[in-house]
């Protein structure tokens, strides 16, 4: 398959509205899009990425209306985060509607609902008409692509369309809350933080592995966020030992001379560039690469939790 390259979000909606697949950009990591409602379309995307079926997608919207066509009820705690930081960078858990296709939702009784606030998604998506659901636009176990030549690396010849958008504003994938249950459940941090959920929600917690909840989320269950390289995460970049084919990404100045470095100015400055540097460092053959670990608040409780993940590969 011919993948077509476009600035234009109409030229890419065509191909969602044909059945098709297409990777776009959103203020997170590209996603990869299908029409929710068309079962075979939404195969596609986990041919392409090579997904397991147990892993539940993401219905991305472009008008608050469209919620009412994949949910039965909207829950209070869910609507007050919906006033408070839709379109963003967050994706609320809610009770699947009997019309969304089981595939998308990996045979879950819930689906995860997520309104963009990056001005090429929305007009993509009010293009397209219908909800999309994406999972981010990478190969299942690749870190997430936060550029379309990231994409094209993965999926070219694979997918439909890729929207040619920037690099992505955040870099991280969205704040995860499952709120079908009596309190909102933080599933996965991302940069809604969870300092503002609980300013919205008192009551919001952080899921925690025990054993009853370990379904939960499944794509907790799978590798995420890693690149072929070694992670190995210090406090202090003079923890590092030199060696051949290493790396070295975090907050403060290196003093050591690695293959390559990347000194961050801030840590959103980190977490935008984190994933393009993993995917940096593969292509060149590093094999270790050190990431200073960043104090969990707001942000860097998201970067943190994707730092640990590559790192326990
Ligand atoms: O920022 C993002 O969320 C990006 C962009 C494209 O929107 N999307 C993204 O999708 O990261 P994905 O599929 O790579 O990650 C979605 C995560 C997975 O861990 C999945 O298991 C979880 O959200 N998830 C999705 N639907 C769920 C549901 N109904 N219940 C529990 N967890 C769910
Ligand atoms: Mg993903």
């Amino acid at each position: 398959m011919k993948t077509e390259l476009t600035d234009s979000p109409e030229i890419a909606a065509q191909f969602i509205r044909a059945g098709g697949i297409v990777a776009f950009p959103t203020e997170t990591v590209y996603g990869l899009g299908a029409d929710v409602f068309n079962e075979a379309a939404v195969g596609k995307i986990f041919r392409a990425k090579r997904r397991p079926a147990d892993n539940p997608l993401i219905a991305h919207i472009g008008d608050l209306a469209q919620i009412a066509r994949l949910t039965p009820g909207v829950p209070r705690q869910a609507r007050l985060f919906i006033e408070a930081f839709f379109p963003g960078p967050l994706t609320l858990v809610l009770t699947r509607a009997a019309n969304v296709p089981l595939v998308a939702a990996a045979g879950l009784d819930t689906i995860g609902v997520r309104m963009p606030r990056s001005n090429l998604a929305n007009a993509f998506l009010r293009a397209c008409g219908t909800p999309v659901v994406a999972p981010s636009a990478n190969l299942s176990g690749k870190p997430s692509p936060t550029t379309w030549q990231a994409v094209r690396e993965d999926l070219d010849g694979s997918i439909d369309c890729i929207l040619q958008g920037e690099a992505t504003e955040i870099g991280l994938e969205s704040t995860v809350v499952d709120c079908t249950g009596s309190v909102p459940v933080v599933l996965r941090a991302g940069a809604v933080s969870i300092e503002s959920l609980k300013d919205v929600v008192p009551d919001t917690r952080v899921f925690q592995l025990v054993d009853e909840e370990v379904s939960r989320s499944p794509g907790m269950r799978h590798k995420h966020y890693a690149p072929n390289a070694a992670v190995v995460l210090v406090d202090s970049p003079s923890k590092i030992i030199e060696t051949a084919r290493a790396a070295f990404i975090g907050l403060a100045r290196l003093h050591a001379s690695l293959d390559r470095s990347l000194v961050c100015e801030s840590v959103e400055d980190y977490a935008r560039n984190l994933f393009a540097f993993f995917r940096d460092c593969d292509n060149a053959g590093v094999r270790t690469i050190y990431c200073q670990t960043v104090a969990e608040t707001g942000l860097g409780a998201a970067l943190m939790d994707r730092l640990r993940r590559a790192a326990a590969r």
